[in-house]
């Protein structure tokens, strides 16, 4: 028996819930939690607290995308599932050199706070906490994320600080759809809105569903109350988002030059994956959280056939 076998079991007897909620070594190489709900599955891995697959309804294609090139372990984020930017995303808005990219916990180890199953599903918590190193500069925070799998795979981030003084977040739920291809999907239900396309720096109105034939960097503001949507041709679905506690809502696919420098995306995987990201993006949409409170992000995924 390895030492991961050795956690799985461990973590079985402890929280494991036979048929609903259960502990296993991934072959990506580390531990997870498989939930099941009616015909829904689900994976999280304890790095990051990641979901890392969601099959909708039995014999269903996957509504997430993962690489095959990432594994746990590593001491990088999996390129894939729903990787938690946290507390920051993007570039630290201050030592941006200093501290890596969408925060501090994609890649580090979350613990199981609890788990059930029951007429609402069956879900898994996790927490983490800063170190005090990072507690010097970020904040004294710590982070719980409920994955609840019923007809919908929902995920609540809940940020609290435990400090004496408020402090300042940004965040985002970083969800990797699968899609059939990405020349056949678009998103509906952010037109209207401002965005700031990273590319080019330029703010600008979205005008009708958005369409890819690009690379395509996003943050859409103050998204509070969209319903976005992704209608995939290709596959036939269509995966409605819903959210609260999000002012933000990021759409980003690499294209081709991007994916090859990322490289953890194989050759032509970018046509088959598509981030659109339930999130609260500095500066505009950052969260201040008081002393002594908690702030929650949560978004409920739905996917239907079209
Ligand atoms: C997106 C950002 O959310 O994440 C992109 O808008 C970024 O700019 C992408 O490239 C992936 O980031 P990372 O750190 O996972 O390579």
């Amino acid at each position: 028996m390895t030492e991961l076998d050795e956690e799985a079991a461990a973590l079985q007897r402890r929280f494991g819930r036979p048929g609903a909620v259960d502990f296993a070594v991934s072959p990506l190489g580390g531990v997870v939690i498989h939930l099941t709900a009616g015909g829904a599955t689900a994976t999280v891995a304890l790095q990051g607290a990641q979901v890392l697959s969601w099959i909708p309804q039995a014999g269903a294609p996957d509504a997430l995308w993962c690489s095959p090139l990432s594994k746990l372990g590593t001491g990088k984020p999996v390129r894939g599932g729903i990787p938690i930017c946290w507390p920051w995303f993007g570039l630290h808005p201050f030592v941006p050199a200093s501290q890596p990219a969408h925060g501090l916990v994609r890649a580090a180890p979350w613990s199981v706070e609890s788990t059930g199953t029951g007429e609402t599903g069956s879900w898994a918590v996790f927490n983490m906490s800063l170190t005090p190193q990072q507690q010097a500069f970020a904040g004294m925070l710590t982070a719980a994320l409920r994955v609840t799998l019923a007809e919908k795979l929902t995920l609540e981030l809940v940020s609290h600080n435990a400090g004496s003084a408020p402090v300042a977040i940004s965040e985002a739920l970083h969800t990797y759809f699968a899609i059939g291809d990405i020349g056949r999907v678009r998103v509906e239900g952010l037109e209207g809105r401002t965005y700031l396309d990273q590319l080019t720096k330029m703010e600008a109105e979205q005008r009708g569903p958005i369409t890819f034939d690009r690379e395509t960097d996003r943050i859409y503001w103050d998204t509070g109350g969209a319903l976005p949507a992704i209608k995939d041709d290709g596959l036939a679905r269509s995966i409605a988002l819903s959210a609260s506690g999000s002012k933000s809502t990021v759409v980003w696919n690499p294209w081709s030059e991007k994916a090859a420098r990322l490289g953890d995306i194989p050759e032509e995987g970018y046509r088959q994956m598509l981030c659109v990201e339930t999130a609260n993006v500095g500066p505009r949409n950052a969260v201040t959280v008081s002393a002594g409170k908690s702030h929650t992000l949560s978004c409920s995924l739905t996917a239907t056939k079209i």
